[in-house]
């Protein structure tokens, strides 16, 4: 019997490259990975995997008709994962465009592939952002209403809305995963815990948006791919998942830890660390609170996460620390530009 064919689109990015990774593991599938390389996608993320039989890496983008009818029509693939999409809440906030061609009629694009040339399975890669902001709430169920606060969140809930409704539809076997907060190597150090380690690493100040207050759970990125796996091989068609750890962790708790953590790691004293925490001018609109429960996913597919916050922050130090070199390269040039839009001149 050959090899099923699965369309991971975005996977040169943080999560997408650790699931290309796990999916090459085994001789069962053979990947095609479409990406268009932004800011966020670096092929440097996969720099081990060799192309042939098993992997095939193409660069285009998800919204891009004619590319993406070719790529279905030539792979004929069995499966799609789409982890393609622009991911960062700030810079939604300074630019929605690209969040809005990419996250949501990139989408578009790829389900119309999907219905088309007939895949068995169409996985949306979705977040627990689109439930918004639950700060007097309980924690949200996948039947939870969607009311996403920033565009970044409104992009990827109309994408989910767009997936049903080719289920609904036409019968494509949509599922969508809904994660709470990734965090590990590879990932780009505009995001919280990475951009906190640097800062520490090169003595700059960590900067807390408003109050700190905010609640958010942390899943390490191992622990959120294994998640996709199951539902990719097992799930029911037309399901959610929220994938989360159910444990809530402040902003500040977070920063505190990464303190603690990497003082154990290096020479740096744990007091100067955190005597270089700078309260900064909040995020606008941001959510105070996010609590998903993954009670589906752990009955219906035995899925637990593994690795505790505590383990999985030290594994993720060790590797910042040690390749550092990755972090100049992705941090170089226009990246600089961005941090200053957000942290220098305060959201103009
Ligand atoms: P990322 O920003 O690290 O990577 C995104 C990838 O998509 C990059 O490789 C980029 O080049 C690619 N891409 C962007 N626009 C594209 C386009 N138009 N066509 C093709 N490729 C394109 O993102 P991430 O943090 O790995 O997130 C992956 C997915 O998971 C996203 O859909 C995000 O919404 C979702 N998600 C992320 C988290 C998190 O904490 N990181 C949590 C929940 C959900
Ligand atoms: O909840 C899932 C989402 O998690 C994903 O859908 C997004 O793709 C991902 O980027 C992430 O969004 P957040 O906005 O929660 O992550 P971020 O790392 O940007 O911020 C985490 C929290 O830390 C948030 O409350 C804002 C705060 N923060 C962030 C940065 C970058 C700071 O206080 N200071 C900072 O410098």
């Amino acid at each position: 019997m050959g090899m099923k064919r699965l369309l991971i689109a975005g996977g040169c990015g943080f999560i997408g490259s650790h699931f290309v990774r796990l999916m090459l593991e085994t001789e069962e599938w053979r990947v095609i990975n479409l990406d268009k390389l932004t800011y966020a996608g670096n092929l440097e993320n996969l720099k081990e995997i060799g192309e042939g039989d098993q992997y095939r890496f193409v660069r285009g983008d998800i919204s891009d008709r004619a590319l993406v009818d070719e790529l279905y029509k030539s792979e004929r693939p069995t499966a799609v994962v789409n982890f393609a999409a622009e991911s960062h809440v700030d810079r939604s906030i300074l630019d929605s465009a690209p969040f809005f061609q990419t996250n949501t009629m990139g989408v578009q694009v790829l389900l119309e592939g999907g219905r088309k040339y007939g895949v068995e399975r169409f996985l949306q890669v979705s977040t627990d952002e689109v439930y918004g902001d639950v700060e007097n709430s309980v924690p949200c169920d996948e039947e939870h209403r969607l009311a996403p606060s920033s565009p970044y969140a409104a992009s990827k809930a109309a994408a989910d809305l767009l997936s049903l409704s080719y289920k609904r539809t036409y019968g494509l076997p949509v599922i969508i995963v809904r994660s709470c907060n990734n965090y590990g190597p590879f990932q780009f150090p505009e995001k919280l815990i990475p951009l906190m380690i640097r800062n520490g690493m090169i003595r700059k100040d960590l900067p807390v948006y408003g109050d700190g207050m905010q609640r958010r759970e942390w899943v390490y990125v191992e622990d959120c791919i294994d998640a996709i796996r199951r539902v990719l091989e097992r799930g029911n068609d037309g399901a959610i998942y929220n994938i989360s750890t159910e444990k809530e962790y402040t902003n500040l708790d977070v920063v505190h830890l990464l303190c603690n953590l990497m003082a154990g790691e290096t020479e740096m004293e744990e007091a100067s660390l955190r005597n270089s925490m700078k309260f900064v001018v909040d995020r606008p609109g941001h959510d105070r609170r996010y609590a998903t429960r993954a009670t589906k996913i752990r009955k219906e597919l035995m899925w637990k996460p593994v690795v505790t916050f505590e383990a999985g922050l030290q594994k993720t130090i060790r590797w910042y620390l040690e390749n550092y070199e990755w972090v100049e390269r992705v941090t170089s040039g226009t990246y600089r530009d961005y941090y200053d839009a957000i942290y220098v001149r305060a959201w103009k």
